[in-house]
């Protein structure tokens, strides 16, 4: 994403700053609470260079530099920016003084891979289902899946009134003493609870769950608790793994 002194239109910079969303950004654009310059700006298809002097009700947005973390997320650690019941939140196990969000969640009792941003655009395309980011879980559930779970797993399930993508399940082992499965699972989409949601509908229990991996990101050489920061490599290379699948979706509408 070289960004370099090119132009770029004034919601998608006040987004990429991590000081909100998107469409939060033309919203306030719209509304009258931005200025350029110190010119009030309307217009949403405005353009900006990377020198200009943003202000949102006066006050100049930092156009920090974006940082990127990989965390293993332990148990017990809420997914959030803040917690009014005073837990220990995901961003309390990271040492910047930039404000870093989760890009999606995690339970409370979920363990695994998460990044961390204070990039909104970057944010937005990972979370989008259509951008089709896999993530990788491994479920401990209680019994047996049979073949016929397997099936209508994979082939979608009703969460809530809404039909989940297909997804891939993969029985890992089963312990015949303990009469628990590990199940791999790998889905793209992220709805509330999907892989227990998704369990549950098939009627199994998921005693543990855990994120072993976001696209092409594992956990290798982290343990729980620790993080690392994303290499410029990496983010570029998740960056055009959504965009090439914006890029496919876009030329699917144009064949219809
Ligand atoms: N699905 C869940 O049910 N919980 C998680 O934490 C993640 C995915």
């Amino acid at each position: 994403m070289g960004r370099g002194d090119s132009m770029e239109r004034l919601q998608k910079v006040i987004a990429a700053t991590g000081y909100c969303s998107r469409r939060k950004a033309e919203e306030l654009i719209r509304t009258g609470h931005v200025t350029v310059n110190g010119n009030l700006v309307t217009e949403l298809g405005t353009k900006v260079n990377s020198t200009a002097k943003i202000e949102i009700d006066g006050e100049k947005i930092n156009k920090e530099n974006k940082e990127y973390y990989l965390l293993y997320k332990p148990r017990q650690v809420i997914t959030s920016t803040y917690d009014d019941k005073k837990r220990k939140t995901v961003v309390d196990l990271i040492d910047t003084d930039v404000r870093i969000y989760p890009v999606g969640r995690l339970d409370y009792d979920t363990t695994g891979a998460l990044i961390l941003t204070n990039d909104g655009e970057f944010a937005n395309l990972l979370m989008h289902p259509k951008n089709k980011v896999d993530k990788v879980y491994i479920a401990k559930i209680r019994g047996i899946l049979y073949p016929d779970m397997i099936k209508t797993l994979e082939r979608g399930v009703i969460i809530d009134g809404v039909k989940t993508a297909r997804s891939k399940i993969k029985v890992k082992k089963y312990d015949k003493k303990a009469d628990t499965s590990m199940v791999e699972v790998t889905i793209h989409e992220g709805k509330h609870h999907q892989v227990k949601k998704m369990f549950e509908s098939v009627g199994k229990d998921v005693i543990k769950l855990h994120r072993e991996k976001i696209a092409f990101l594992d956990l290798r050489g982290l343990v729980s608790g620790d993080y690392r920061r994303l290499n410029p490599k990496e983010v570029k290379q998740l960056y055009h793994l959504t965009n090439d699948k914006k890029r496919l979706e876009h030329g699917k509408r144009g064949n219809r």
